[in-house]
């Protein structure tokens, strides 16, 4: 089973779109996009040689039982539950269908998010667009350097990010899960260059890692490094990238996480949120405020075919 683009790099230019079902029973239009996706793509790559084109097709559980009535469920398929800790709140927002677009260059992948909305037409409604861009060197927007711990071998990548024999029918599916974060970038510049690093656990200037014993237990890289009973990493593909209207203030980060089970994302984020031990905080988060959060799941490339053929 083919996993969708799911390992991907975060690349240049990417848009994230969260959709709605406007009427429940009317979902010719979602499977017809559904179906359409991989020529649609494959049709823009060959145009447009070395740009990159990709999207990733998402699926929220409650859209699942209206649009594959009868189709087994991926077991960890369910609303995301919110996280609620005594500083920090990661909400559950809605969310029935969710499209990844990324290229190198913005105008392909509005294309892109042009063609799915033309074909959708009201029988979905928007709930969220975010247009994000690759920041400098690959820098999430308070200026580090974001992704240097994904894993690196398309092998250990496709370990972490589809599934495998744990859930068969579903092999080379994928959780994705997904956030935009909005910052408070004036309290943020208010600190130095040391207390920033503190509170991400690397350098700013060259992102080395801050060495043990200076970094912080409630540092981003610290709470957000999590082991398997075997004392093993466990590790999730984070695709995330920056957006801002600088004009109106508006600094953010839209992170993205695709894993083979979401217990791993889950537990960065309630080590982030809630803190283990409880308390230790994500540092970033005095800074950073989450305004959604939303579960899907992104179907292997033959799974989404037989999804949308209704087979
Ligand atoms: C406020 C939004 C976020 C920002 C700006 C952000 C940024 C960063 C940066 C700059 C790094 C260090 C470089 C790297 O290894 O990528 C990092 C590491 C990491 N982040 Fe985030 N991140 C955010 C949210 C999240 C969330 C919600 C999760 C998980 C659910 C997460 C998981 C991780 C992991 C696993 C690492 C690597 C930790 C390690 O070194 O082992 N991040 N992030």
């Amino acid at each position: 089973m083919l996993p969708q683009d799911v390992t991907h790099k975060p690349g240049q230019s990417a848009i994230f779109l969260v959709y709605a079902l406007n009427r429940p029973d009317e979902t010719a239009p979602i499977k017809a996009i559904l179906a359409e996706l991989p020529a649609l793509t494959r049709s823009l790559r060959g145009r447009f040689p070395g740009q990159e084109v990709s999207c990733v097709a998402g699926i929220g559980a409650t859209a699942w039982d209206c649009l594959f009535p009868g189709w087994k469920k991926p077991k960890e398929l369910s609303p995301f539950v919110e996280i609620r800790g005594e500083k920090h709140v990661a909400p559950s927002t809605p969310g029935d269908l969710f499209f990844h677009i990324r290229a190198s260059k913005m105008g392909l992948a509005y294309e892109v998010s042009g063609l799915i909305a033309e074909t959708l037409g009201d029988s979905v409604y928007a709930i969220d667009e975010v247009q994000g861009f690759r920041y400098l060197d690959g820098r999430a927007i308070i200026g580090f350097v974001d992704g240097t711990e994904n894993p690196e071998l398309l092998e250990d990548a496709l370990k972490f990010a589809a599934i495998g024999d744990e859930e068969p029918d579903f092999r080379g599916g994928s959780y994705a899960f997904v956030q935009k974060y909005l910052h408070d970038m004036s309290a943020w510049r208010a600190l130095s260059t040391e207390e920033q690093e503190k509170a991400v656990g690397r350098r700013k200037y060259d992102d080395r890692e801050l060495p043990e014993g200076v970094k912080p237990e409630n540092a981003h890289n610290a709470v957000t490094n999590i082991t398997g009973p075997d004392g093993e990493e466990l590790k999730i593909v984070r695709a995330n990238m920056a957006f801002a209207n600088a004009s109106k203030g508006e600094h953010g980060t839209y992170f993205i996480g695709y894993a083979s089970t979401f217990a791993t994302t889950r537990k960065m984020l309630e080590n982030m949120f809630i803190g283990d031990p409880p308390g230790n905080t994500d540092r970033l988060l005095d800074f950073s405020v989450a305004h959604t959060g939303t579960l899907f799941f992104v179907p292997s490339q033959e799974l989404l075919a037989a999804l949308a053929e209704g087979d």
